[in-house]
């Protein structure tokens, strides 16, 4: 079985593809509709979009009319970060569904703490009303699963404080030589699945010359020592690629990693000069 249909198992049971496919700065219209066609056509089977992407319209309809069964596509989408009320959040989450053209979400989670003008700021009452929307959409049963993304260890706490649901992923920014293991262990001992976003820190990663030199012992690309690495602690990456020979190396990874090259890529750090943190 394939990296692409193996599955991770979230607290409430939803199996959940161990690859998913990112769409973040993929033009809506035919570049969205062509890269996800073009995955789903080879053969990824879970697709991470976003309100703030502006593309859940194309992602929907290459979803709808690639042939596949619903059921065997798992699809992932954001609340839009600004929305921090519970008025606000049900209203984007309908412009979510009426773009995408689906019955359900697979996963839906609230995308940032803050809104991205705000990054840092504190929102964690309007977080706890938010959430409150997301538990009242669950309900509903037009998504299977909710959860968060960039929440740090505070965030999380608030959270989980007030909830009575408890979230299912917390999707963070993660790559070699970036790994957030306090946001990680917190969430992963609160029996969340940990999602690895920019895994090849939205290509940043790619010329690192000690991360290159691993790869090439294995005969690999960096982009899946890359993705392989973040599978092999476990977590879940979300490769974004518009180039098919990409899309198509990405799924690549059936190899393994040994314990003492885990270890070397573990210490590096500064591996991607560049790259934005989101706090
Ligand atoms: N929750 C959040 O706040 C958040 C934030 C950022 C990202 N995300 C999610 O995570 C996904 C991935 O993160 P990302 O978009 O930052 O990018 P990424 O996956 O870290 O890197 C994508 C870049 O790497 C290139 N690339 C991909 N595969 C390659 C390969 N095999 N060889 C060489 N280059 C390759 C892509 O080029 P081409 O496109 O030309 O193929 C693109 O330039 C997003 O799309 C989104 O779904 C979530």
């Amino acid at each position: 079985m394939s990296k692409l249909t193996e599955t991770y198992e979230l607290s409430n049971g939803v199996k959940i593809p161990k690859i998913g496919f990112g769409t973040w700065q993929v033009p809506n219209g035919q570049v969205a509709y062509d890269a996800v066609t073009e995955a789903l056509s080879q053969g990824y089977r879970h697709i991470d979009t976003a309100w703030q992407y502006g593309n859940e319209e194309s992602v929907g309809r290459a979803i709808r009319d690639s042939g596949l069964n619903r059921e065997d596509v798992f699809v992932t989408s954001k609340l839009a970060a600004a929305a921090k009320s519970y008025d606000a959040a049900m209203k984007t989450f309908d412009e979510t569904m009426d773009r995408i053209g689906l019955d359900y979400l697979d996963l839906y989670l609230i995308h940032a703490p803050w809104p991205w003008d705000e990054m840092g700021a504190d929102y964690s009452t309007q977080n706890i009303e938010v959430w409150q929307a997301m538990e009242d959409i669950y309900k509903t049963g037009k998504v299977r699963a909710i959860g968060i993304s960039n929440f740090n260890v505070a965030d999380q706490k608030n959270i989980l404080k007030h909830a009575t649901i408890m979230p299912m992923v917390n999707q963070i920014q993660y790559y070699i030589g970036y790994t957030e293991p306090d946001i990680t262990v917190y969430a992963q001992d609160h029996n969340m699945l940990v999602e690895a976003f920019s895994p090849l820190a939205t290509g940043y990663l790619l010329n690192n010359e000690a991360v290159k030199d691993i790869a090439a012992h294995y005969d690999v690309s960096v982009a899946q020592l890359a993705i392989r690495y973040v599978l092999q602690h476990g977590l879940l990456p979300l490769p974004k690629a518009t180039n098919s020979a990409h899309i198509e190396n990405n799924k690549q990874v059936e190899f393994e990693i040994s314990v003492a090259d885990m270890a070397v890529l573990d210490k590096l750090k500064d591996t991607a000069p560049g790259e934005d943190h989101n706090g």
